[in-house]
């Protein structure tokens, strides 16, 4: 049986825990929002139209910032058309998913909802058709209490406070070609500029997100960092960054170490930075917003007949409506190891998306709501991790994948806080369960609060319509403490999440 061992050291600190880690993302794309959020006369539907078994799980996932409205919607929206009243809002043609955009949901609504999940509102604005005024111009109606023109127009559309939106992302993946307005590093890192300066000419206190790469796998990926943090160093605190992971040709051992490109992704990019800061001999960090990761069937969805007809623009048609699996979930749950690893610059991170559209949580139409495979880690990790990611000693069997050479069979991550630490394990082994001992011993005196484990014989198991709840955590009985160590045995495929407790 493959082993791993690791050791807890509570003053081995990588970095605090921002809550913003256990951020996601609502973009109006597919049935993110319409029929996901959003469906008037669902029977869980309050006044506001919002479905209130989908707020239920999105309180239960424990998300905390939601990026909004978009991903590569946001490069051709005009925020104006979704605020006031709503007989009066435009439809739209959506270019980025070839879709109408009613515009029933907006600004106001969307922080409406907010409130009720309780979620801070993480505002993404378009540099791909827009530019500097139109961000001044929704930072105006959002965050400045009365007596202008813009947020005297928000108090008459029922919104007397303020929004105090606290972080706002630069534009979305504009490194891409596919991307409305996208241009070169040069032309993309002067106009964030330009428009960060102008923002924080209102709003001093406004935290600001540049867009990095899309993927580590872009061609410019790196030089488009540089450049665009030479552009902006001054003026803005994170830098994005953007993966989705899928199997490549059925080589499941590389899929399930595709948090060894999370891993090198987020050290190039601070590596980037710090090298940016050292040129410019500044005493400021730039910090990274992982606002966009999951694991995401993209080939599929790129091998699917797209619908370009210029008479036919769907309202919330299903797209990118991914079935994750039990293997997809062990991969999406080492992910998340990955980026607690990297809690001292990774201080911000969206899962992508929330609700349909490769996301969490899945609804019907006037029918339930259910828990996708990737909700369970989400969940589990946002409710167990806090106050500082522990950097651990940890040696672990490893074995050979295609992409990625020799790794670890056993991937690790543990946080620590007064009286609670948590640790995150995973065991990327197809064929054989791992027996994992963990000294605890530098914890004091020890119990065990909680050992759950997601695990399936069938690699391939899901929660549908018609079976919603076949996949879910378990308890894991074999944990043992004894002397300062606690064991474990993981099975094949599989995350677990331990809790401890300690006085
Ligand atoms: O999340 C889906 C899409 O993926 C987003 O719109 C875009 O930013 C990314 O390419």
């Amino acid at each position: 049986m493959p082993t791993a061992h690791l050791t807890i050291d509570p003053g081995a600190v990588v970095g605090a825990v921002n809550r913003r880690l256990f951020g996601s993302f609502v973009e109006h794309l597919g049935r993110c929002v319409y029929d996901g959020i959003y469906e008037p006369g669902h029977p869980t539907s309050d006044a506001n139209g919002f479905r209130g078994d989908v707020v239920e799980l999105v309180k239960e996932l424990g998300v905390s910032a939601i990026r909004y409205p978009g991903g590569n919607f946001v490069s051709g929206y005009r925020w104006e058309d979704g605020v006031g009243p709503r007989e009066q809002r435009p439809r739209r043609l959506d270019l980025a998913w070839h879709s109408t955009e009613t515009n029933e949901v907006g600004l106001d609504e969307f922080a409406t909802w907010l409130e009720r999940v309780g979620s801070e509102l993480m505002y993404a604005v378009n540099l791909g058709t827009r530019g500097v005024q139109e961000a001044l111009d929704v930072l105006e109606y959002a965050n400045i209490r009365s007596g202008t023109r813009l947020s005297d127009w928000r108090i008459a559309n029922g919104r007397t406070e303020p929004h105090r939106v606290g972080i706002w992302c630069l534009g979305n993946e504009m490194d891409g070609p596919w991307q409305l307005g996208h241009g070169t590093a040069d032309e993309y890192g002067a106009l964030a500029a330009k428009t960060a300066r102008a923002m924080r000419q209102i709003d001093p206190h406004i935290e600001l997100v540049v867009c990095g790469s899309s993927s580590a796998q872009m061609p410019t990926f790196g030089t488009w960092e540089r450049t665009v943090l030479e552009h902006t160093y001054d003026d803005v605190d994170y830098i994005s960054c953007h993966a989705y992971y899928e199997p490549a040709d059925g080589d499941v051992d590389s899929f399930l170490a595709s948090a060894v490109n999370m891993d090198g992704f987020i050290e190039t990019v601070v590596a980037v930075a710090d090298e940016v800061k050292a040129s410019k001999r500044s005493d400021k960090t730039i910090n990274i917003s992982f606002d966009e990761w999951n694991v995401w069937y993209m080939q599929r969805h790129l091998a699917e007949e797209k619908i370009t007809d210029i008479e036919h623009w769907p309202v919330a048609p299903r797209l990118l409506e991914d079935s994750y699996s039990l293997l997809d979930a062990v991969v999406f749950g080492s992910l998340l190891i990955s980026l607690l690893k990297h809690a001292d610059r990774v201080t911000s991170a969206s899962l992508a998306q929330l609700v349909n559209v490769i996301a969490p949580i899945m609804t019907e139409p006037g029918g339930p709501a259910w828990r996708q495979t990737i909700f369970f880690p989400f969940a589990e990790t946002s409710r167990l991790a806090g106050g500082e990611a522990l950097a651990l000693t940890l040696r672990s069997d490893t074995h050979l994948t295609g992409q990625y050479g020799e790794v670890n069979l056993v991937d690790a991550a543990a946080t620590h806080a007064t009286g609670a630490t948590a640790i995150f394990l995973v065991n990327r082994s197809t064929t054989d369960p791992a027996e994992v001992t963990i000294d605890v011993s530098a914890l004091g005196d020890v119990a065990v609060a909680s050992a759950r484990t997601l695990s399936d014989s069938d690699l391939s198991a899901a929660n549908t319509l018609d079976h919603p709840e076949r996949v879910a955590l378990a308890d894991n009985n074999s944990v043992l403490l004894s002397n300062g160590v606690l064991t474990i045995t993981l099975p094949p495929v599989s995350w677990t999440a331990l809790s401890v407790t300690s006085n």
